[in-house]
């Protein structure tokens, strides 16, 4: 089985790349795929930057070029749901685009023509995710998350967002690269360590914790590539 790992930012892939060690790069579209061999798979990495038009583009290039079989996403997302605290972990069930906004033809916020209002993850890697976590001692939230282009760094606009489409996290990637996948048939996997408060003091505490969080997020993955 062939896997991608994809996260926006360096921060996000760093820790994997330096636990594997050894691994190949290929610059192409102005983007480094690394790809290994790990715990019997073929693995893909990248990070597309920042927004759901790199990372689905990352996304298509490691369906495409790569031949991925299955993606799994890792990073760091700022905190709806009032339980989810700095450094942890939330899986999505499913996911959605809080900035799409056809409402001028009938169609609820979030919906975008012939694709999924809300765009739902793997099961079968969801069920992984929760085994894993259980063997750490680990508490894992399960939740919608909301992506758009936009740093959620203001209380009305974060709870617009948890009250319009039930979100417990908000970042920019997860629900761009799980249409991607919805549109390949491919399974979705989407983890984020908490980094912030999507609040005033969102932007001050994502640069205090993006490195610490996403680490948390890779270890998380590197686990449970182990156990695919
Ligand atoms: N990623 C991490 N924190 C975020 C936030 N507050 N808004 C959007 N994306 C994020």
């Amino acid at each position: 089985m062939k896997i991608a790992i994809l996260g926006a930012m360096r921060e996000e892939i760093e820790p994997i790349l330096e636990h594997f060690g050894k691994y190949s790069e290929e610059k192409y579209a102005r983007n480094s795929f690394y790809t290994t061999k790990y715990a019997g798979h073929d693995i893909v990495l990248a990070y597309s930057k920042i927004g759901k038009v790199a990372s689905a583009m990352s996304a298509t290039i490691l369906f495409e070029r790569y031949g991925a079989d299955i993606l799994l996403f890792t990073g760091v997302a700022g905190a709806l749901d009032e339980s989810l605290k700095i450094g942890d972990i939330i899986i999505a069930s499913k996911c959605v685009q809080h900035d799409a906004e056809l409402e001028a033809f009938g169609h609820p916020l979030g919906f975008i023509p012939e694709s999924d209002h809300y765009t739902l993850t793997d099961p079968v890697l969801n069920s992984l995710a929760k085994k894993v976590a259980a063997e750490l001692d680990l508490e894992l939230l399960e939740g919608i998350i909301a992506s758009g282009d936009q740093f959620i760094a203001g209380n009305e606009k974060k709870m617009w967002i948890k009250q319009q489409f039930a979100a417990a996290a908000c970042e920019m990637e997860g629900a761009s690269v799980g249409q991607v996948c919805a549109f390949y048939a491919k399974p979705f996997f989407l983890l984020r360590a908490i980094s912030d408060t999507a609040s005033g003091d969102a932007g001050v505490l994502f640069d205090e914790f993006l490195e610490s969080s996403a680490k948390i997020g890779a270890q998380f993955l590197i686990k449970m590539i182990e156990k695919i």
